[in-house]
């Protein structure tokens, strides 16, 4: 017995043993061969669920394998929907590499670091004519974010606390009492606001006051006087957009400065100005026509400025700016005081830990363009949106009839953004949504959307972004980014022109196509399902109806077919379509 137990475990320490060896011949083979001879390349893996594996693997398998997934994204140089800059020099990248590896939270390591980080703040500054400091620090007020949005946030808030103070001051309370913190305070904006100020409405507990511009009148540009006159001694402030992101218009900060001014003097408030420049804080200072519309520190009502470094600034990595008039009552309320190296600092910022790439990279962009490269930058991005402004004015179908209508501010004082919408005297039974899908079959993304939004704090209501057009009205915006060069362009235009006559002759189709996706909100309706997921059924009859394959149903009707174990599902992908 004794002896059969002996053999039994030096079986088993013969086994772990082989499979040790196993596992080690496996783990050397794998060093040796190419990702494409290893297992990897074969293995089945569920990327859903996935779990850290218990061996690692070599370092270029790791890589290959994130450049598999890389390279099923789209080309974002086609992506004419989003703002972010996809173009980098190889000095850019080393400089965003070296980044990389240093956390700006750590001052006392990285003292050089934050004075780069301070130096573009008041290069920035600069550029938007801050009042110069006077606290003696020589640096202007402001900070690095990861973005627009965080920038946009911390703007907000620090005017939700200057309110604050004002409000208890007025009314002769404490700031910190209950009568003051109770007050849900709101924000002045337009309702083309961009899902920045969503985060912030929600987070921070403001409810916003929403100016509905006209469309087709006023290019999507709020009327300063409606705007100002909605602004109330719960007002934290009235936010103008430099640029909304669905057609580039700007908001006249300039005249908005004019009202504001005229209804604290009547009122007896201190409703100040943040201008989200999220696009136009690196457009607007190189254009010359702005030059006799001050729209930043120039105007005195203007408290604060936030704009992205990824988007005009054209840096790689996320990047944002904020900038401040000045500290007192305003970005103290903000501040916390960190030290380091013996000295303090102010940290302006939502979280502390962040790589220092971004900062790295607008240096870079700052000194490696300089004014009169970004001025030459804006010159060829308005003229290439001039050239597809007009290329798309002039289609016409068969009949002689105009393909699109115009929905931009034109070519002067405004982002290098054409918006359109396919005429209404069309009639045809395609929309805009239709059009960005079938233009992506030739690798090109422009993003079609609906004019409605819903109330961020409340309410199911599809609520209309313009006065004059309904909520479901469609339109399109094709972003100039500086990738969008003119050789670009003329391709872009000549998938247009082969695109629409092909819709043309798809008639039939697409009004089967629109009846299927009415039949099919009914049908997710009457199953209450989420709005997710429509039934099985429905997708049998919109194929039938359409009479296509799928592939061309999901192209074509920005519907996704995903097969799963219980058949068929239908996956709506019309949301969401704009990017930042
Ligand atoms: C006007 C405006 N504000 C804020 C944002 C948010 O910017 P980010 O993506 O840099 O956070 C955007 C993005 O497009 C924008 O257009």
């Amino acid at each position: 017995m004794g002896s059969y137990d002996k053999k039994d475990e030096v079986i088993a320490a013969l086994q772990a043993r082989v499979e040790t060896l196993e596992s080690l011949l496996l783990s050397h083979s794998n060093f040796n061969s190419t990702y494409y001879a290893s297992p990897h390349a074969a293995e089945i893996t569920d990327d859903s669920c996935a779990m850290i594996p218990d061996r690692g693997m070599p370092a270029s398998h790791v890589a290959e394998i994130i450049n598999q997934f890389h390279s099923c994204d789209f080309n974002p140089r086609l992506n004419t929907s989003s703002y972010v800059n996809v173009v980098s020099e190889p000095e850019e990248r080393q400089v965003a590499i070296l980044g990389a590896r240093v956390n700006l939270a750590d001052a006392s390591v990285y003292p050089a670091s934050v004075m780069i980080h301070d130096t573009v703040v008041n290069m920035i500054a600069e550029l938007w004519h801050a009042p110069h400091p006077t606290d003696g620090s020589g640096n202007y007020c402001g900070a690095g974010t990861v973005g627009s949005t965080e920038a946009c946030l911390l703007a907000g808030l620090a005017l939700k606390f200057r309110w604050r103070e004002w409000y208890a001051r007025t009314k002769g309370l404490d700031p910190q009492c209950q009568a003051v913190l109770g007050i849900r305070p709101n924000l002045v904006i337009s309702t083309c606001y961009q899902a920045a100020w969503e985060k912030f409405f929600r987070y921070f507990d403001v409810h916003p006051k929403f100016c509905k511009p006209k469309l087709l009148e006023n290019s999507m540009s709020v009327d300063a006087k409606e705007l100002c006159a909605l602004c109330d001694e719960e007002t934290i402030g009235v936010v103008a957009i430099l640029g909304n992101h669905y057609n580039g218009a700007y908001d006249p900060v300039w005249e908005i400065n004019d009202e504001i001014q005229k209804v604290n003097q009547a009122n007896g408030f201190q409703v100040g100005i943040h201008i989200d420049a999220a696009s136009g804080g690196f457009i607007a200072p190189f254009q010359p026509e702005m030059e006799s519309k001050p729209f930043d520190f120039r105007l005195s009502n203007v408290l604060s400025i936030s704009s992205s470094g990824h988007k005009f600034g054209e840096s790689i990595c996320g990047t944002g700016w904020v900038v401040f008039r000045q500290r007192e009552d305003l970005a103290e309320h903000i501040a916390v005081t960190v030290t380091y190296l013996g000295g303090h600092c102010d940290s302006l910022t939502l979280n502390f830990s962040r790589p220092a790439s971004g900062v790295y990279v607008q240096y870079y962009k700052l000194l490696r363009l300089g004014m009169d490269g970004y001025r030459s930058k804006v010159r060829n991005q308005m003229k290439v949106a001039s050239f597809l402004r007009e290329s798309l004015r002039n289609m016409k179908n068969a009949d002689g009839v105009n393909y699109f209508q115009i929905l931009d501010a034109g070519g002067s004082a405004c982002l290098p953004v054409v918006a359109a919408r396919l005429n209404p005297q069309l009639h045809v039974p395609y929309d805009d949504i239709d059009l960005q899908h079938a233009l992506s079959e030739s690798h090109w993304y422009v993003s079609g959307y609906a004019l409605g939004f819903e109330d961020p704090c409340g309410g199911d209501e599809e609520l209309s972004l313009c006065s004059d057009v309904s909520p479901d009205t469609t339109m399109f915006r094709i972003v100039v980014k500086s990738n969008l060069t003119m050789k670009l362009a003329q391709n872009l235009k000549k998938q247009f022109e082969i695109t629409l006559p092909i819709l043309d002759t798809m008639e039939d189709g697409y009004r089967s196509m629109h009846s299927a996706k009415e039949l099919m909100e009914k049908e997710r309706a009457k199953a209450a399902l989420d709005d997710v997921f429509v039934t099985t059924s429905v997708v049998k009859v919109a194929k039938k109806w359409m009479g296509m394959r799928k592939s061309g149903v999901q192209k074509l009707m920005g519907y996704e077919f995903m097969e799963e174990e219980k058949g068929s599902h239908l996956r709506q992908s019309r949301r969401g379509s704009l990017a930042c």
